[in-house]
């Protein structure tokens, strides 16, 4: 019995990382109303809090840059969600 021991650190590590995981359901109370806002929900408040996302003002273009930079990071974005993402982002969060 003593020899496993040592193991269940690492058992008690995935486990907590496994919850914290599913925890990360995306916040959309920072989101407003508008086509794209489950998306961007879903897409941008995977890796980080959608507070990172919403903290900025950019226009369009901008926000194009920037979902490019996390499709580089490995966000998965299709082209039609693309452009969901940058409309919304670039109407509700413009400089
Ligand atoms: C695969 C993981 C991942 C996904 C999905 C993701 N991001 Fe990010 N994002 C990151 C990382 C990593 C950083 C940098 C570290 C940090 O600030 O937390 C970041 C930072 C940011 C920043 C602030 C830093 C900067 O470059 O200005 C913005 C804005 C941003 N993300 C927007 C988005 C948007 C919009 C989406 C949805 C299309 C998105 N993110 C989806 C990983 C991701």
């Amino acid at each position: 019995m003593i020899k496993y021991l040592p193991f269940a650190p690492l058992v008690l590590a995935a486990a907590i990382s496994a919850a914290a995981a599913q925890d990360a359901t995306p916040d959309l109370s920072l989101l407003p109303a508008g086509p794209g806002r489950e998306l961007v929900g879903a897409k941008c408040g995977t890796c980080h809090a959608i507070a990172i996302v919403v903290g900025q003002r950019r226009d369009r273009a901008a926000w194009e840059q920037a979902i490019d930079q996390m499709i580089g990071r490995g966000a998965e974005v299709s082209d039609a969600e693309y452009d969901t993402i940058a409309a919304y982002l670039g109407t509700h969060f413009a400089p």
